[in-house]
């Protein structure tokens, strides 16, 4: 965990993204503010379109027009990421900050086989032989439970939990400082699913990277994250360790997504329907549908603050601010 007296790993200050086009602007984030301490795996939830992936391709500079940062900062160790020109960004990416998507398995190269994709990895980067990089590519393999014996399978010979391993295992060939997960398993079942995650946490153990690990499942991300971060409509409502949020979530939506994916050993409540709500520039478009009706979020948007040491929340102070 971050104490907060080192710097961080990363650091998102006030960070705003718009899509442009047709003289229209969507808010893709708007005033999002984290860190990520260093070996910290830190969560950032909420449903979809709530604005996770926007965050995480500003993170990693994968933005194209018509998104557009027009706010804040982000910043990693000592470097400015937002200032960094074609050639710094391309020396930046997978070895200082990786990125795993959620679709990633079906990147592979169907006509190559697995070994010689990873290894294409460390002898371009790496500057690896080719025998180094095959013995460093089985290495990969096994730190994510695959036999060396894969190397020599082709894509399609391997299952999509198999792949998605795969791609991790490239993301971590460099040694990354940070790990950026965008749904990774998403698209797989739910046994896979908790596989993969069991590994995720395994390999961070072992190469000690940070994690920024992205979902729209509550109950994955509380038994992975040290610290999480929930949006809604563009916006972080609250930040807080995984452990504290879930025994005792601050925010009203915090609590009905979580009420939305219980814990998986839990029974299973059916989807409340709360998270399509319209979002104006000025009033929370969880306004509607919030139980907590002391707070007035009809006419603004409340700000991310520190309740108590460590917790964050966006709620306007309990009772007297209606007129
Ligand atoms: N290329 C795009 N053009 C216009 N709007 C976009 C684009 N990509 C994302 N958005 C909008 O930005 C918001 C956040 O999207 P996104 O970051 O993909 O959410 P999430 O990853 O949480 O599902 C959504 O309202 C979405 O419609
Ligand atoms: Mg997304």
């Amino acid at each position: 965990m971050s104490t907060g007296s080192t710097r961080p790993v990363l650091d998102v200050r006030g960070l705003r993204v718009e899509y442009r086009g047709d003289g229209r602007s969507v808010v893709g984030a708007d005033d999002v503010s984290f860190t990520i301490g260093a070996g910290e795996i830190f969560g950032l939830a909420g449903e979809s379109g709530c604005g996770k992936s926007t965050v995480a391709n500003a993170v990693m500079r994968l933005l194209k027009p018509p998104a557009e940062i027009t706010a804040g900062s982000v910043t990693f160790g000592d470097r400015d990421v937002l200032a960094m020109d074609a050639r710094e960004l391309r020396a930046f990416r997978w070895r200082e900050i990786a990125m795993v998507f959620q679709s990633a398995m079906n990147s592979l190269n169907p006509v190559l086989t697995i070994g010689e994709q990873i290894g294409d990895v460390l002898t371009t980067h790496d500057k690896l032989g080719k025998r180094a990089a095959r013995e460093r590519a089985a290495e990969l393999l096994a730190l994510v439970g695959i036999a060396p014996d894969r190397l020599k399978a082709y894509p399609h010979q391997l299952s999509g939990g198999m792949r998605q391993r795969v791609v991790i295992a490239m993301a971590v060939a460099l040694k990354p400082t940070l790990l950026i997960m965008d749904e990774p398993t998403t698209a797989l079942d739910v046994v896979v699913q908790q596989e993969i995650m069991a590994q995720i946490r395994e390999l961070q153990r072992a190469l000690g990277f940070s994690v920024l690990f992205i979902t729209h499942d509550m109950s994955l991300m509380v038994e992975l994250s040290d610290r999480m971060g929930v949006m809604y409509g563009g916006r972080l409502v609250e930040v807080a360790g995984a452990e504290e949020l879930f025994a005792r979530p601050l925010h009203p939506y915090t609590e009905a997504l979580m009420n939305a994916f219980p814990p998986l050993t839990g029974p299973r409540r059916e989807l409340t329907g709360l998270f399509d709500a319209p979002r104006t520039p000025d009033s929370c478009g969880f306004h509607a549908h919030c139980p907590d009706d002391r707070r007035d979020c009809s006419t603004r948007i409340p700000d991310l603050r520190e309740i108590t040491p460590g917790r964050w929340a966006a709620l306007t102070p309990a009772g007297g601010t209606t007129p």
